[in-house]
C-alpha cells in the first residue's frame, strides 16, 4: 500500500485556513436557505471554530492521517460532533469545487502580499533614483560601453519594469478572485444553494459561473505563475547587475553587509550570494510554470486528480517570488554606489562618439551615415579626444570634405565630447536629461501611490467581507 503517494501535505497545510473559511461560508448559506437546520448549523459552526482555533497543531497532528485537508476537517468535525449533524456540512458541494475555491482564496492573499512587496521595491528604486539624478553612469549595449547616462535613468528603467509587474499581478487578481463554490463535482447540485451568497461571504468579486469550467480550470494558476516568471526575469536582471557591479572589474557598488557573505577560506571576500540566489530562483519559478502547464495540458473535462499536483508548484512559485522581491529591495535600498568609479568609466571607450556624429550632422549638414563613417574611422584609428584638425583629416579621407569649412567649430567639438552635455542634450520623452528624469520620477511616484491605493482597496474589501462572515458565524453558532 502506497497511501502516502496521493497526499500533498505541504499545499494542504497552505489551504487549511482557506478551507475553514469555505466551510463556514457554505454552512452559513445552507442554514440561510433552510437546507440544514439552525441547530445543526450552530453545532457545525461551533465545531469548525474549535478546529480553526487549533491552527498549526491541527495541521501537524491531524492532517497526515487523511487523504487531504478537506477530508481531514470534515472527518475531525464528525468525530467531534457526530455524523448525524457533522455529516450534513458537505451537502450540495464536492471537494472539487471546495479545493478550487480554497486555492483561489490562498493565491489571492499571496497576490496581494506580493503586490505590496513589489510596491515597496518600486519605492526603494525611486528613492535611490531621486538621490542619483546627476550621478553619471556608462550605459551599455552588449555589455560594452555605449553612451553615457545617469544612475537615476537606469534605476527608473528597473522601476518601470516592476510597475508593469504590479499591473500584471493586479490583472491576474481580477481573474483569480472569482468563486467556483457551488459547482460541486462539476454538474452543480439539486439543492437550492445560493452561489452569489457564498461568493460574497468569501470576499470574491464574482461567481465563476459554468460549473464544469469552475472545477476544471487552473488557467488562473498558469496566469499567476506566468506573472511570477515575468517578475522573476526582471528581478534576475537587476540581480545580475548587482553581481557584475559589485565585482572589482566594475566596482560600481559595495554590497550591503546584510546581503553579502564571506568565504570560508578567503578572508577578504564579500560575495553576492543573495543576488546569485535571486538569479537562480527565477529559474526555479520558470520550472514551476512549465510544470503547471504540462500538468494541465490535455486534461479531459472535468476534474482529474492531476490538478492536485498543480498546487505545490503554485505554492513554491509564490513563496519563492515574494522572498526574492524582498531580497532585491534590501539590496537596492542598502547598496552603496561608487559614483566616482561610474563617472570615470563613463568616459572610457569613446562613449561620446554618437553625440560627436550627431554634432557633425547638426553643424555641417552632412548625412548621419557619412558622419557615422567619419567618427567610426576616427574611433578605430585614434586614442584620446579628437581635435577639429583630426576630424578634418579623417573627413577629407572618408568623405572628401573639410568640416571646419562647413561650419564645425572647435567649441562644438569640445561640447560634443563632454559627458554632461551628452546627457543634457537627451531630453526627449524618456531620455536621461535631468529635466526629463525629474519629470519621470514625479510621475512614477504618483503612479505608485495610485497603484498602492488600488491594492489596499482590494485588501480592505476582502477583509471586510471575511469579518462579515465571522459575524454571521458568531450569530449562528450561539443559538438563542
Ligand atoms: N486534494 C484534492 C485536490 O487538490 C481534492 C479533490 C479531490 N477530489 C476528488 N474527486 N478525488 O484536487
Amino acid at each position: 500500500m502506497q497511501k502516502g503517494y496521493i497526499l500533498s501535505l505541504e499545499s494542504d497545510a497552505w489551504l487549511f485556513h482557506a478551507d475553514l473559511l469555505v466551510d463556514k461560508a457554505h454552512v452559513v448559506m445552507l442554514e440561510e436557505r433552510g437546507i440544514i437546520s439552525s441547530e445543526d448549523a450552530a453545532a457545525i459552526l461551533n465545531g469548525l471554530t474549535k478546529i480553526a482555533a487549533r491552527g498549526r497543531e491541527f495541521v501537524e497532528r491531524e492532517l497526515p492521517a487523511y487523504e487531504d485537508v478537506h477530508t481531514a476537517v470534515e472527518s475531525v468535525l464528525i468525530r467531534e460532533i457526530g455524523e448525524e449533524v457533522g455529516g450534513r456540512m458537505h451537502t450540495g458541494r464536492s471537494r472539487n469545487d471546495e479545493v478550487a475555491t480554497c486555492i483561489r482564496i490562498a493565491v489571492r492573499d499571496e497576490l496581494l502580499g506580493l503586490a505590496e512587496e513589489v510596491n515597496k521595491l518600486r519605492r526603494a528604486l525611486l528613492k535611490r533614483a531621486g538621490e542619483n539624478v546627476e550621478t553619471v553612469l556608462p550605459g551599455y549595449t552588449h555589455l560594452q560601453h555605449a553612451q553615457p547616462t545617469t544612475l537615476a535613468h537606469h534605476l527608473l528603467a528597473h522601476a518601470d519594469a516592476f510597475a508593469r509587474d504590479f499591473a500584471r499581478l493586479e490583472d491576474a487578481y481580477g481573474r483569480v478572485n472569482a468563486c467556483p463554490l457551488g459547482a460541486a463535482a462539476f454538474a452543480s447540485t439539486g439543492f437550492p444553494i445560493d452561489r452569489e451568497r457564498t461568493a460574497e461571504l468569501l470576499g470574491f468579486d464574482a461567481v465563476l459561473e459554468n460549473s464544469m469550467d469552475a472545477v476544471s480550470t487552473r488557467d488562473f494558476v498558469v496566469e499567476t505563475v506566468s506573472c511570477y516568471a515575468n517578475l522573476g526575469t526582471n528581478l534576475s536582471r537587476l540581480a545580475e547587475e548587482v553581481i557584475l557591479w559589485s565585482s572589482a572589474e566594475f566596482g560600481f557598488v559595495r554590497l550591503p553587509a546584510d546581503y553579502a557573505t564571506g568565504s570560508s577560506i578567503m578572508p577578504q571576500k564579500r560575495n553576492p550570494d543573495y543576488a546569485e540566489l535571486v538569479r537562480a530562483r527565477a529559474g526555479t519559478v520558470f520550472g514551476c510554470l512549465v510544470a503547471v502547464l504540462s500538468i494541465c495540458k490535455a486534461l479531459p473535462y472535468a476534474y482529474n486528480r492531476d490538478l492536485q499536483e498543480v498546487t505545490p508548484h503554485l505554492l513554491r512559485a509564490a513563496k519563492t517570488t515574494a522572498a526574492s522581491v524582498a531580497v532585491v529591495r534590501g539590496v537596492v535600498a542598502g547598496q552603496e554606489f561608487r559614483e566616482e568609479k561610474m563617472r570615470r568609466q563613463a568616459e572610457v571607450d569613446f562613449t561620446t562618439a554618437t553625440e560627436l556624429a550627431d554634432t557633425l550632422v547638426r553643424e555641417t549638414g552632412v548625412p548621419f551615415r557619412t558622419a557615422h563613417k567619419i567618427v567610426a574611422s576616427l574611433a578605430s584609428a585614434e586614442r584620446g579626444r579628437p581635435s577639429l584638425r583630426k576630424i578634418d583629416e579623417f573627413a577629407t579621407c572618408v568623405a572628401g570634405k573639410r568640416l571646419s569649412e562647413l561650419g564645425l567649430t572647435e567649441e562644438k567639438v569640445k561640447e560634443a565630447l563632454e559627458i554632461a552635455s551628452n546627457i543634457e542634450k537627451r531630453e526627449v520623452k524618456g531620455g536621461p536629461a535631468k529635466k526629463e528624469v525629474l519629470r519621470m520620477l514625479q510621475a512614477r511616484r504618483s503612479d505608485l501611490e495610485v497603484d498602492e491605493r488600488s491594492r489596499v482597496a482590494k485588501e480592505v474589501k476582502v477583509k471586510r467581507r471575511l469579518e462579515e462572515l465571522e459575524r454571521e458565524v458568531e450569530k449562528k453558532r450561539i443559538m438563542p
